[in-house]
């Protein structure tokens, strides 16, 4: 098994802790989106699990082993990062060969991944002239050439047109379907969910969910309520849930909490219900709800 196992992650600069205290993990066979707002701390902590980075304090290990510990890494762990870039000269082929050759890896491997990544007719190109869904595609042949068990990557999205976005979902889910551990982080929820079996939230460092997607979507299940008590209602339900606010003057939208609970919460003070629905679950909005400004009542 490999999956990544992060622990008690903490990452300061000076006075800023860019990761704090983290602890999550993401599963083999499935693919894990990891979320937060800009600066929330996913690239660097996803570079603490390839050594780029030393954690002040906590670990990351990757089938059990720390990454310093894994014989050849490569074959492990594939990352690709924003920040990649190549020899504007070079072709995508001589890109690749020279990291088959660093790594020790057959040159047979390169075509294979040329062709792969749908690069094999852009092959002998020089990169300088590469599109940025090109250089995503030839990121990604870098970090695949080990044939690595785990695969993280940086808003791999950052950049690419619908097309290209289409095209990454499907062959990540080939990817995670064959067993590979799959970590993609995104800003944008919509960008993953469609891809996403696992999310794993993060703002200002700290765990904010984690679980899968199914299980958050229903959570993020709103519950209005009418009521002609609403202010005292709103008073009670407050402590007990995830999220309740006004929705007009005589109903609460209420999150974290199941009808029942809201009727028997009601009915213990004496309190009315005149109705009681379900709202049409929202991930984009317990994103928002999760990572912006709105905190609990
Ligand atoms: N080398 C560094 N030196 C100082 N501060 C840093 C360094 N790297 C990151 N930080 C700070 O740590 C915090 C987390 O940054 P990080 O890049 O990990 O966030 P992120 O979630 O990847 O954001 P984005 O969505 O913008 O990519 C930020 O406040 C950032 O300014
Ligand atoms: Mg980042």
């Amino acid at each position: 098994m490999s999956g990544i196992e992060v622990r008690n992650l903490t990452k300061r600069y000076g006075p800023v802790t860019a990761v704090d205290d983290l602890s999550f993990t993401v599963r083999p066979g499935a693919i894990t989106a990891f979320l937060g707002p800009n600066g929330a701390g996913k690239t660097t902590t996803m570079r603490m699990m390839i050594d780029h980075v030393a954690p002040t304090s906590g670990s990351v290990t990757i089938g059990g082993r720390r990454y310093r510990d894994i014989l050849r890494p490569t074959t492990v762990v594939g990352a690709v990062f924003d920040a990649a870039s190549f020899h504007p000269f070079h072709s995508a082929r001589d890109h690749l060969g020279i990291y088959a050759a660093m790594g020790g890896y057959p040159s047979g491997r390169v075509d294979e991944l040329l062709e792969l990544l749908g690069l094999a007719e852009a092959a002998g190109r020089r990169t300088g002239g590469f599109s940025t869904g090109m250089r995503q595609r030839l990121n990604l042949a870098t970090a695949l050439l080990g044939d690595p068990r785990v695969l993280l990557l940086d808003e791999p999205s950052n950049g690419l047109d619908p097309e290209g976005m289409a095209w990454l979902r499907s062959f990540l889910r080939d990817l995670a379907d064959a067993g590979r551990t799959i970590l993609i982080s995104s800003h944008v929820l919509s960008e993953v969910q469609q891809v996403a079996d696992d999310v794993v939230v993060i703002r200002e460092g700290r765990l904010l969910a984690a679980g899968s997607l199914r299980d958050l979507s229903s959570t993020s299940q709103a519950v209005l309520v009418r009521t002609p008590d609403a202010t005292e209602l709103g008073q009670i339900l407050a402590p007990a849930a995830y999220l309740v606010e006004a929705n007009g003057p005589q109903e609460l939208r209420v999150r974290g909490l199941d009808p029942s609970r809201i009727a028997d919460l009601a009915a213990a003070r004496g309190l009315r219900i005149h109705g009681l629905t379900a709202e049409h679950p929202s991930l984009e909005q317990l994103f928002l709800d999760l990572t912006g400004e709105r905190t609990r009542p």
